[in-house]
């Protein structure tokens, strides 16, 4: 089904590409038999929540996996950096990319930690460890890198400037579950790292997260804040807040586990049709996984470029919402550009350059379990039709 000429285009009246909307993120889901059977034990047991046997069954398979020594499942991945955060006792300022989901923010600010944003390198799209140092003051107490589309922040130079200046690293591996830095599973780096099983993520408990440490002590204090900050049954020694995991979540997490070669399988080979179909585009770029670490291919980023492509990001994007192809703009605007941190900080972009451009260029296209290869295919003609034909849709959009 070729367009072949603009009337053709669902912007200008005609019918949708696709019938149903194809979404950035739809959800993974396992065997469903097999989550069944867990519900029915789980009621048989009564045993909701409160670290239940399915919560600790995850949290052991999960600290094999990233071999690391502590993985702590929590309800999600914004209690579970609140936690982090307070457990390792972060005060002040913390330095981080804007170009970040809001949560990574929120997380500090609502602990009364100030986030001080940090530019991205636009080659990796990660916190740009250059431009740290001088973002540093008396009042910094930690770094909180964000493993953007899986793809692990520069490791080794955010520990040298940590440990130079006193500070503790964190990680949001929010998108990095199953992810490699130089062959080792993302989990074990810096003073922790937090994951998110949301819905719309590679791996999914529904709602849900983890975070993995191999700090004892630090294990200990989080185990106990998830919790009220219960240490026995009477005994509260910390503040702590509600962040459990229930068992319905755990369970889906464990059906999800079973599948994970399966979801990578698909998301690869979704990757390699999205590479193939967006290859000689001129001005779009698909942003690439390092082949030599294990990436889950979760994420399809293209970028636009203003200077080279006939329209510009947010047009593609409109086109292909009117077909029925919920591309999204993640992280656009930036976190600095969103409030309390617009207000807070006002003239935040100006120190921001690569943040502000990126935040311009990228688009995130549908992949995941629910979109085969023969969606990816007609995405990617319609995206060449858009740019073949920019001039000619600019013109009847001006018109
Ligand atoms: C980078 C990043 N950090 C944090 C979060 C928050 O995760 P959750 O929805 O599990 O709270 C998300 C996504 O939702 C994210 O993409």
């Amino acid at each position: 089904m070729d367009k072949m000429s603009i009337n053709e285009l669902a912007l200008f009246g005609a019918p949708p590409l696709f019938n149903e909307v194809l979404h950035v993120g739809r959800p993974n889901i396992g065997n469903r038999e097999k989550f069944m059977n867990y519900i029915n034990d789980m009621f048989d047991r009564r045993w909701l929540s409160n670290n239940g046997p399915f919560v600790q069954e995850l949290e052991q398979k999960l600290a094999e996996l990233w071999g690391v020594k502590h993985s702590i499942v929590i309800c999600n991945a914004t209690v579970a950096l609140e936690i982090t955060a307070r457990a390792l006792d972060l005060k002040g300022e913390v330095i981080l990319p804007s170009f970040t989901f809001i949560a990574s923010a929120h997380a500090l600010q609502w602990q009364g930690v100030t986030p001080v944003f940090c530019d991205v390198d636009p080659g990796t799209h990660n916190i740009d460890y250059t431009k740290i140092e001088k973002l540093i003051t008396p009042r910094t107490t930690g770094i909180l890198g964000v493993h953007v589309w899986g793809r692990a922040c520069d490791i080794e130079n955010l520990d040298i400037i940590a440990q130079k200046h006193n500070l503790k690293l964190i990680f949001d591996a929010a998108h990095a579950f199953g992810c490699t830095h130089q062959g080792q599973m993302i989990g074990g780096f810096g003073d922790a790292e937090v994951f998110s099983f949301h819905a719309t993520k590679f791996f999914n408990t529904f709602e849900g997260g983890a975070i993995a440490t191999n700090n004892d002590a630090l294990a200990e204090k989080i185990r106990g804040m998830r919790n009220f900050g219960f240490v026995g049954l009477d005994d509260v020694r910390d503040i702590g807040t509600n962040g459990k995991m229930s068992e319905v979540s755990a369970a889906m997490g464990l059906i999800s586990l079973e599948s994970l070669d399966e979801f990578i399988s698909i998301n690869r080979k979704n990757f390699l049709a999205y590479s193939k179909g967006l290859e000689n585009i001129p001005g779009i770029r698909l942003v690439k996984y390092n082949e030599k670490e294990k990436n889950n291919y979760q994420y399809i980023v293209i970028e636009v470029d203003e200077n080279t492509s006939t329209v510009n990001r947010d047009l593609i994007a409109r086109i292909l919402h009117a077909e029925n192809i919920l591309a999204r703009r993640y992280f656009y605007p930036g976190c600095h550009q969103m409030e309390p941190y617009r207000s807070y900080f006002p003239n935040a972009g100006r120190f921001l350059p690569e943040t502000e451009k990126l935040t311009q260029r990228v688009l995130q296209l549908p992949t995941g379990t629910a979109v085969g290869e023969e969606n990816i295919d007609l995405i990617c003609k319609l995206i060449s039709f858009i740019i073949v034909n920019g001039p000619e849709i600019q013109a009847r959009i001006s018109s």
